[in-house]
């Protein structure tokens, strides 16, 4: 799957508890008009046993509550997340790149108060409220546009920086259409064939150069981060996470068939019913022939980080994916001297697809690998624990993704650095 890179070129729990139930509770009210701020306020006791009595309703609830409000199309961290992380012993992990340096550990209170679902709720409405104002009018507008030729991860990533550039100019971000993007299967030709759109104001057709100006797509990547003054003094780390987020945010029709595809691959069907599990996408091929990976990591190497963790938690079922098929292969030798340890969920989608022979299919069949793609990618996000290598664009997507929802543990990674990728590439 080299396509998916830069190949060519606690509070917690009762809130999350609130948070989560306020969404349930508003099922049972108006179907019409859920906002789930501003149920925060009920008892979380009631709540908590509420959505302990029902799992089938409360996956029911979190279907109406993707249906009406524009927050999040994956699950937020919850307690039996945070009880899994309690677990784990404290470490402290350093996101570098060029001039940042940001420090995270999860059992640091600077980093639960950051990365909490709160933060993230409110960022969203946030972006979500700038991106659809009641009045379109008189606003100052950055149009995207010129994506970039290279793997998914990498296009989106820049797409990212444009729509940051444009937050930090206070201009409300609109896509060109129709878009080149080169993954975008429809009309529009930009992430809005797969996500919610970005904002609900028309592409203004006056641009001059003042009220309404034009960001590429192809170039970004946060060389002098700049933010809006509201989250001024937040990490990279975080703020760049949340953007990804908010243009990441899956359509009806695209969870419908990440759900399907999920339904045919899991026994039982659902991610909701395989948890605890750690995932990891073990990246290869492209990526080291390129030399942006200094190696390929045999897949014992990843276990070795993650064995003593999975054993304390007792997680014992592992999602891998990886564009290299000898993976799974790996996967049977590494288990057997662990006496069958772990129970081994995996996809079936295609395998050993380069940036190349995507390139050359047309559009349409390159929409349903992408569809393979971000059913990956739900599923990753999903994931309790979380390992790869942070040099590949695909698995930083995959472990921005994880942060927003609030997972905030260790990234299990064999290279020397958790890597934030803010350098020009090729
Ligand atoms: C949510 O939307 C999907 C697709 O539009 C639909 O199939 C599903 O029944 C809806 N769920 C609820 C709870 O409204
Ligand atoms: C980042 O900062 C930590 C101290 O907070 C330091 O130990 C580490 O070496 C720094 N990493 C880099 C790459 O500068
Ligand atoms: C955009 O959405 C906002 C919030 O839902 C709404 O108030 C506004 O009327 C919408 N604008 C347009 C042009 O549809
Ligand atoms: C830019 O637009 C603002 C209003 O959006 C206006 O007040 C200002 O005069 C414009 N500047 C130029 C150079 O056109
Ligand atoms: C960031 O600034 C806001 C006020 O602008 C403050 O309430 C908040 O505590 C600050 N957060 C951090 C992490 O410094
Ligand atoms: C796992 O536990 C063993 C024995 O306690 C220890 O030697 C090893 O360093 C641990 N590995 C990691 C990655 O923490
Ligand atoms: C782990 O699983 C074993 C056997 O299933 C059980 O006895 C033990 O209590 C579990 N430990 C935790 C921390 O859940
Ligand atoms: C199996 O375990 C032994 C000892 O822990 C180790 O030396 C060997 O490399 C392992 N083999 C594989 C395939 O992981």
């Amino acid at each position: 799957m080299a396509e998916k890179f830069d190949s060519t070129p606690f509070l917690l729990l009762g809130f999350v508890l609130i948070f989560i139930a306020g969404v349930f509770i508003g099922l049972n009210m108006n179907k019409t008009d859920i906002k789930p701020f501003i149920l925060y306020s009920s008892s979380n006791i009631i709540l908590q046993e509420e959505l302990e009595s029902n799992q089938q309703q409360s996956l029911h609830s979190f279907s109406f509550a993707y249906n009406t409000t524009h927050l999040w199309s994956m699950r937020l961290a919850d307690e039996n997340y945070y009880r899994i992380i309690r677990r784990l012993p404290c470490r402290t992990v350093n996101y570098v790149d060029q001039s940042i340096n940001e420090t995270m550990n999860h059992c640091s209170q600077t980093t639960i108060n950051e990365f909490s679902v709160k933060e993230t709720v409110n960022a969203q409405r946030w972006f979500y409220e700038h991106q659809h104002p009641v009045d379109c009018s008189n606003k100052k507008f950055a149009i995207i546009h010129n994506h970039a030729w290279s793997g998914i991860g990498s296009t989106i990533h820049q797409v990212v920086w444009a729509f940051g550039e444009a937050l930090a100019q206070d201009r409300i971000a609109v896509y060109e259409t129709p878009g080149n993007w080169l993954y975008g299967d429809c009309k529009f030709g930009t992430l809005d064939c797969f996500f919610l759109p970005i904002t609900n104001c028309s592409i203004p057709s006056k641009i001059d150069g003042n009220q309404t100006i034009r960001i590429p797509a192809n170039k970004g990547h946060w060389e002098k981060a700049r933010y809006p003054d509201v989250f001024h003094n937040r990490t990279l780390t975080w703020y760049r996470s949340q953007l990804l987020f908010y243009l990441m945010r899956y359509n009806a029709q695209t969870l419908a068939h990440v759900q399907h595809l999920i339904a045919q691959s899991f026994d039982p069907p659902s991610v909701d019913l395989h948890h605890p599990y750690i995932a990891l996408y073990v990246r290869r091929s492209d990526k080291v022939t390129n030399r942006e990976m200094s190696q390929a990591y045999p897949l014992s190497q990843y276990f070795n980080l993650f064995d003593n963790d999975t054993h304390q938690t007792n997680i014992t079922t592992i999602y891998i994916n990886s564009e290299d098929n000898n993976v799974f292969n790996e996967f049977e030798q590494v288990n057997q001297n662990k006496t069958g340890y772990y129970k081994l969920l995996r996809v079936k989608t295609r395998k050993d697809i380069v940036f190349g022979s995507l390139m050359g299919m047309p559009m349409n069949e390159r929409g349903k690998i992408i569809l393979e793609f971000l059913t990956d990618l739900f599923i990753e996000a999903n994931a309790d624990l979380h390992a790869g290598t942070l040099t590949s664009n695909w698995c930083r997507l995959v472990d921005e993704m994880r942060l927003v929802l609030g997972k905030f543990s260790p990234y299990y990674t064999p290279e020397n650095g958790h890597f934030l990728g803010l350098r020009r590439r090729k």
